[in-house]
């Protein structure tokens, strides 16, 4: 499996303070050299953490791969159709919201999700809908051409180690399979961490894995890089 590194917590430490430490560059620079697959960052309507200069300078780093996390608003689908990244990842966004706590309602919206992915296409980014291991969403998912959902892996996450944990990591199973029967491409990411991410391993044909807050937090003691490497020696098994 390919790792993807969330580096909105970069962002969320410096914005902290309001200056420019830790720099955003220097943290996906550390990525790059890792040899991970992907920088994923979030644009939030609020600009919580990633702040539009941000996405531009990650864009601009040579053979780097950026995933833009944004919610399906006019807004963000400009400025993903300016940025062209490599790949979107469209999840829902509440305002109050800690992270993003559910997956997307595609199967409630879907002329929109359909007539929102088009343009995206167009330009070649590889666009996935971040969704709960649910078997209406995937198959709206496989309705809007969409080649990838990403699978909400919350609360597998929350339930590992508890007697709630085979039943979400069945679902979660069960889910990834059926999407791959449609010919929808599988992600996952979510609360993993270091303990819980080794099931993934479990589910077949995962393509990519997106993980942030456990590698941030880890790096506070051991260090970026020797975080992301742990990381990625776990998703490559
Ligand atoms: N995937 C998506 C769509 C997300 O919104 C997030 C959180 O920003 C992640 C993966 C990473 O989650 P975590 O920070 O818990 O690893």
């Amino acid at each position: 499996m390919l790792l993807g590194v969330n580096i909105d917590h970069v962002a969320t430490l410096r914005n902290a303070r309001g200056g420019i430490d830790p720099d955003i560059i220097t943290a996906a620079r550390i990525c790059k050299e890792c040899d991970v697959a992907s920088i994923t960052t979030h644009l939030r309507e609020d600009r919580r953490h990633i702040k539009d200069a941000d996405v531009e300078a990650i864009r601009m780093l040579p053979r780097t791969r950026l995933n833009l996390e944004m919610a399906m608003t006019d807004e963000m689908q400009e400025i993903a159709l300016k940025l062209r990244p490599h790949a979107v990842c469209i999840v829902p966004e509440k305002r109050q919201e800690l992270t993003t706590e559910g997956g997307l309602d595609v199967e409630g919206q879907l002329d929109r999700a359909i007539k929102f992915v088009k343009p995206l296409l167009k330009k070649n980014i590889e666009v996935s809908f971040f969704i709960d291991p649910d078997v209406h969403q995937i198959s709206a998912v496989s309705k809007t051409g969409a080649p990838f959902i990403e699978l909400h892996t919350g609360r597998y996450s929350e339930a590992f180690g508890s007697g709630e944990e085979e039943k979400a990591f069945q679902d979660l199973k069960g889910a990834a399979i059926f999407a791959q029967n449609f010919g929808l491409k599988v992600n996952a990411g979510h609360g993993l961490n270091y303990h819980n991410v080794k099931r993934m391993h479990e589910i077949p044909h995962l393509v990519e894995l997106n993980i942030g807050h456990s590698i941030i937090a880890r790096a506070i003691f051991v260090g970026l890089e020797q975080a992301v490497k742990e990381m990625k020696a776990l998703c490559e098994g």
